[in-house]
């Protein structure tokens, strides 16, 4: 029976309706429709400045929507008590550079009312940054400052996780630790929305969402938006969704897709 038949709405991990950013003249999120289940990876994928960012925060409550709303497990945003669902790893740091590693992680956890060091140990563990728990962060390079970014996002067991651009700077290495580890929250039931500004990473979501200007123009699995765009390669689909060619020059009117 589905959720219509039965008369309950269907709760949804994510949820936006008509959703909105300006900034003066720019439509930062130009009306941006979304619904996203639970316990699957999804892809944003969009040029810089598409709005990929914009679009997070707004998810997360943390930056005001122009119009329209943005729903977390069913509530509204932005919702304090939601925020104890969320995870958010922003594309910059937010990590004290004076505070240890440790005290990093601590910081985090009692901000989410979290005060657990079983949890602090797993994490830190989890991004193998055990031997570095008393280590400043400012002494981290960038790879382990990601690591530890990673850590205090994961610290307080989200259900849905926001992770803007999170392997840039990372080594290949730890990139795959992270997808596997990604991976292995989603099959624990935790939704992900990854943003990032190259496809190479596409193939390893479950569906996704593609941007542009503000606006979602196509979503799929990547087998679903290759084969709809008639091209095995991912950057010429979101080309030909942009009503451009490969070479990035505009298509015809006839063959320019809305
Ligand atoms: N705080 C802000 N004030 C003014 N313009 C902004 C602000 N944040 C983002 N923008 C603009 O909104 C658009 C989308 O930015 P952003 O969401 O950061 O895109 P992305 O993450 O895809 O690179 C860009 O044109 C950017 O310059
Ligand atoms: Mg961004």
């Amino acid at each position: 029976m589905t959720a219509a038949m039965s008369g309950s709405a269907p709760v949804h991990a994510v949820e936006a309706v008509g959703l909105r950013k300006q900034f003066g003249e720019i439509h930062a999120v130009d009306g941006i429709d979304l619904a996203l289940e639970p316990g699957r990876i999804y892809g944003l994928l969009g040029p810089n400045g598409s709005g990929k960012t914009t679009l997070i925060r707004l998810l997360t409550g943390l930056a005001h929507a122009t119009a329209g709303e943005a729903r977390i497990l069913g509530t509204r945003m932005p919702s304090r008590q939601a925020l104890g669902q969320i995870g958010y790893m922003p594309q910059a740091e937010a990590i004290y550079p004076e505070l240890s590693v440790g005290e990093n992680l601590s910081f985090f956890a009692r901000l989410e009312g979290h005060a657990d060091r079983s949890a602090i140990d797993r994490v830190l563990d989890l991004v193998e940054l055990s031997g570095r728990k008393g280590a400043p962060a400012l002494e981290l390079s960038g790879g382990m400052r990601r690591r530890l970014s990673l850590a205090c996002t994961l610290v307080h067991d989200p259900k849905v996780l926001f992770l803007d651009e999170p392997t840039v700077g990372v080594d290949p290495a730890l990139r795959v630790q992270f997808w596997t580890h990604f991976r292995r929250l989603a099959a624990a039931g935790t939704t992900i929305l990854v943003a990032s500004h190259v496809m190479d990473e596409a193939d390893r979501c479950d569906e996704l969402i593609f941007v542009r200007s503000g606006k979602v123009i196509g979503r799929g699995t990547g087998a679903e938006l290759r084969a709809n765009a008639g091209t095995d390669n991912l950057e010429t689909a979101f080309l030909k969704l942009s009503g451009l060619d490969a070479e990035g020059r505009p298509l015809d009117g006839n063959e320019a897709v809305a």
